[in-house]
């Protein structure tokens, strides 16, 4: 079975991909504009529960901090928690929206039922369901939401399909499918609210660019070991294959997107 991400690789990746993250990240807030719809309509849908806002709402893999503005402008009376282990994502922030925490999501420095609301947009991915989700459950008040976006075993299957073509190592990481999701996260003590699921596309004019944009996101680390570059007829072979899902708008990267929203039982 294919080893998670090893953490310390992943946050240096991440790191090291802040400055440039926005540039390609297309895909990224597309899931963030809809897992915000879902969040909106479920905290208005129980505001009774909330009293009218939540008040303090955390951002668990923020990243560059694009969803805090949205977050904001939709709950304006909210203290933002903008928390990410890399710590040049957290300098990229626009600046007073929310107090930064670097740390990590399965370790999180915050007292028990110490928060309203949790957002995770397409980080939750990188973490262990059964450490992540009992972390989470543990800071949300009872009453309390979680508003997850994350990614499903469809993601990159175009990548994955190719490389099959050329060895028999993984490329992609391991996603979890949502029914082991949200599995997790009634068994960490919440009870899901609603959910959907749709693939998100990316596009690129070549393989090298698509590759390249995967880089420029810090989303390369697949656990698998380090290799030797491909050869060249390995990489015509992984050319040819994935040649075959160009489309009129370049080949495509799909992101098998399952939005989740639960709330922690009383
Ligand atoms: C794909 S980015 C998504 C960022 C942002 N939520 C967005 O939608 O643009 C994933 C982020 O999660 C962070 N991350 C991954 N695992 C983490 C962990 N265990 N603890 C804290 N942050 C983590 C990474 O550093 C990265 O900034």
């Amino acid at each position: 079975m294919q080893a998670p991400a090893p953490k310390r690789a992943v946050r240096a990746a991440f790191d090291k991909a802040a400055d440039n993250y926005d540039a390609v990240a297309s895909v990224q807030r597309a899931a963030c504009d809809r897992l915000l719809q879902l969040a909106v309509r479920s905290a208005h849908q129980s505001g009774h529960r909330f009293g009218h806002q939540p008040a303090r709402i955390l951002d668990a893999g923020c990243g560059t901090g694009y969803a805090l503005a949205g977050l904001h402008q939709q709950f304006p009376a909210a203290d933002l928690v903008a928390l990410d282990f890399a710590p040049a994502m957290l300098r990229r922030h626009p600046p007073g929206l929310a107090h930064p925490l670097c740390a990590d999501l399965e370790h999180l420095p915050l007292a028990a039922a110490s928060v309203d609301a949790i957002w995770s947009s397409y980080a939750l991915q990188w973490c262990a369901p059964g450490r992540a989700f009992p972390e989470l459950a543990r800071c949300l008040r009872p009453g309390g939401q979680l508003w997850i976006a994350t990614l499903g075993p469809g993601t990159l299957h175009e990548l994955r399909d190719a490389f099959r073509q050329v060895d028999d190592a993984e490329h992609v990481l391991p996603f979890q499918p949502p029914e082991a999701i949200a599995a997790a996260v009634e068994a960490a003590g919440l009870s899901v609210l609603a959910s959907e699921r749709a693939t998100l596309q990316a596009w690129a004019p070549d393989l090298r660019q698509l590759l390249a944009d995967i880089k420029t996101l810090g989303a390369h680390n697949t656990g698998a070991a380090r290799r030797k570059p491909l050869g060249k007829s390995a990489w015509a072979r992984l050319q040819a294959a994935y040649e075959q899902h160009r489309s009129a708008n370049g080949l495509p990267a799909s992101y098998d997107t399952f939005w989740l929203i639960a709330e922690k039982c009383p």
